[in-house]
């Protein structure tokens, strides 16, 4: 099994990456929530019938309590609705401050098993037990929990570092394509803001990670632990964090408009490739260095371009969480591996993305 360390300013846990992995959630449980009695086990609908009843059994190995959400998957379920259904459950069956919520599922069910355990009882453990590529690289690392409200994605949430994420590679098995390709878009992400030798693993394998177990187990590695330098350095996104944005303020605004139809992993690579381009018509990035991005993105099957326009996806960042003030930070990869956070307000973000 392989370990990547978090070591955030509010907690240090370790992520736990390998084939069966869930068959350690009862021993690691015990060592991180030692005076636990009771757990919410938090899932959805497409993924319960796979792993629930097997993790559920992990859990009473250990001599705990086991008390069951599952939701009805999808992003429009991501409010506050579940998350208030979920704190009845845990009062109901009498959870106490040292019981904790297990998260098993992608990262809809991450980030709502993190907001419910952050505020019951003014915060409660929480373990997360990713099922999808996106989850396992990205959403159940670093603490980043929450809802969508309708005026948008993720609008209330809070950090709350689980205390131990356990990634099982064999959960990956049952991914529909499209889903394993959306984590794609944040895998290639994070080969282009910080790791040149992520890149060049993934443009070698040739598009062709997801039937070779353990190159995908070293890639998820990687990943994790690229995620794990910036959240150990910047978990409250004052700064390096935010460089993990790169193609999310494009990308937010085009998932939004597509009425959340489009994956999110689809519109962050979309997002990319528009900044990608931009950036190179500004001078800040080679024309070479950017085919060999989006040519990688097109290895995974992942689109480059939209067909929205400048003043639409402007008009729809300036109502983005992530903005400060009237300024936005738009991430820039000037560089395969460098990234570079620019501050812009709405007329120069227009001007840019228009050059
Ligand atoms: N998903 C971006 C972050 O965790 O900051």
């Amino acid at each position: 099994m392989r370990k990547v360390h978090v070591q955030a300013k509010s907690k240090e846990y370790d992520v736990l990456i390998g084939r069966d992995a869930y068959k350690v959630l009862g021993q690691e449980a015990k060592k991180v929530c030692p005076r636990a009695l009771k757990a919410l086990l938090v899932s959805e609908t497409n993924v319960a019938p796979l792993y629930l009843d097997k993790v559920k059994v992990e859990l009473e190995g250990a001599g705990i309590e086991v008390t069951t959400y599952v939701f009805e998957a999808g992003e429009q379920n991501k409010g506050i609705n579940a998350i208030a259904a979920m704190w009845n459950k845990m009062a109901e069956a009498g959870f106490t401050r040292t019981d904790f919520v297990v998260g098993l599922g992608g990262g809809v069910t991450t980030d709502m098993a993190g907001f419910a355990a952050s505020a019951f009882l003014r915060g409660i453990s929480v373990i997360q037990l990713p099922t999808s590529l996106l989850a396992m690289v990205d959403a159940s690392v670093g603490g980043k929990t929450g809802i969508d409200i309708p005026m948008g994605k993720n609008q209330v949430g809070a950090f709350w570092q689980p205390s131990v994420v356990i990634e099982d590679i064999s959960f990956l098995n049952s991914l529909p394509e499209e889903v394993f390709t959306e984590g794609m878009g944040e895998v290639t992400k994070h080969a282009f803001i910080m790791d040149e030798e992520l890149f060049a693993k993934l443009e070698k394998a040739n598009g062709n990670i997801r039937d070779d177990e353990d190159l995908l187990e070293e890639i998820v590695y990687m990943n994790v632990s690229d995620k794990a330098k910036v959240v150990n350095e910047d978990e409250n996104d004052n700064g390096l964090r935010q460089t993990l944005n790169f193609g999310h303020t494009v990308g937010h605004v085009i998932e939004r408009d597509s009425g959340f139809t489009k994956p999110h992993g689809v519109c962050v690579a979309k997002g990319m490739g528009i900044v990608i381009d931009a950036t190179v018509r500004e001078g800040s990035l080679d024309a070479s260095e950017a085919e060999k991005m989006k040519n990688l993105l097109k290895l995974y099957n992942l689109p480059v371009t939209d067909d929205a326009t400048p003043e639409s996806i402007v008009e729809g960042a300036m109502n983005d969480k992530k903005k400060r003030g009237d300024t936005l930070s738009v991430i820039l990869v000037t560089k395969i591996g460098k990234a570079e956070i620019r501050k812009m307000n709405k007329e120069e973000f227009l001007k840019f993305l228009s050059l």
